[in-house]
């Protein structure tokens, strides 16, 4: 493991497995789960056509996605169920254990890679190239976004595409003040409360200030080389979601976040 805040990270989401998903549902008050199918259902529609299989028969092979900081592989299961064949990578053990238990009882199947993905690059991971990746609520534990996007962008077979969500500070009029409130003042006290514990609600707020708004990750995005094809605000502006391609491979005009 390359640092000692890798580290700390692998060790902190070690400890908190066990209600990680739990206490998310509840201050996220479930909308954490439709972001995180949104960005399955993006990963997939951007994976590139293929060919018919020859002579017609058999089956057009699955799309083969990473979920990068997969964690308890909400979004990785979400990519397995719509028939995608899924490598999950992430640094916590702890985490990893809470998708392989829950994929066995879905009947799913994951590939699960335990690694630091700023010291790993993703291209030499098993399975890469691939037809896209999904990298959920990630990028704010790493020191520099912009070469762990453009390590992601360089694991994207042609025609790829990368889904990005991450929470961030909320800009703009008074949704946006409420929602602020609500994520930075009343959230880690709620987590701490369910989870008896607050460190990972204290450091989720201070990775997403540190991190920025919406801006900054789209700045991230554009100075990995990549071209945003979509983007999205999600709950009052506190989470942001983009889909981007690196430039070869851009297909449509981005909406406005
Ligand atoms: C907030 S969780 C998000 C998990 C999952 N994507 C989700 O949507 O719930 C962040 C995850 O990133 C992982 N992580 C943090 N730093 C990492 C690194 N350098 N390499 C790989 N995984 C890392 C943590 O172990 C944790 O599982």
């Amino acid at each position: 493991m390359a640092d000692a805040r890798v580290a700390e990270t692998a060790a902190l989401f070690d400890r908190s497995a066990a209600y990680y998903d739990r206490v998310n549902t509840v201050i996220c008050m479930g909308a954490d789960l439709r972001w995180r199918r949104w960005a399955a259902r993006r990963a997939l529609a951007a994976v590139p056509a293929r060919e018919p299989p020859a002579s017609g028969a058999g089956k057009f092979p699955a799309p083969h996605v990473l979920d990068a900081f997969g964690g308890t592989g909400l979004v990785a299961l979400e990519l397995a169920r719509r028939g995608a064949d899924v490598t999950l990578a992430d640094v916590s053990p702890g985490m990893m254990r809470i998708a392989r238990g829950r994929a066995e009882r879905r009947g799913l199947s994951l590939d699960l890679v335990a690694t630091d993905l700023t010291s790993h690059p993703a291209g030499e991971l098993p399975g890469a190239p691939y037809d896209a990746i999904t990298l959920a609520f990630g990028l704010r534990y790493v020191d520099d976004p912009a070469e762990l996007l453009r390590g992601l962008g360089a694991a994207l077979a042609p025609g790829g595409a990368l889904v990005v969500l991450e929470a961030v500070v909320p800009r703009g009029g008074l949704v946006a003040a409420l929602a602020g409130a609500y994520f930075f003042d009343v959230a880690p006290w709620v987590g701490a409360l369910l989870a008896g514990r607050g460190e990972l609600y204290a450091q989720l707020t201070s990775t997403v200030r540190a991190l920025g708004g919406a801006a900054e990750v789209l700045a991230h995005v554009r100075a990995a080389g990549l071209l945003t094809q979509e983007r999205r605000l999600f709950a009052g502006g506190v989470v942001a979601g983009v889909v981007a391609r690196p430039a070869s491979g851009m297909v449509t005009s981005p909406a406005s976040i």
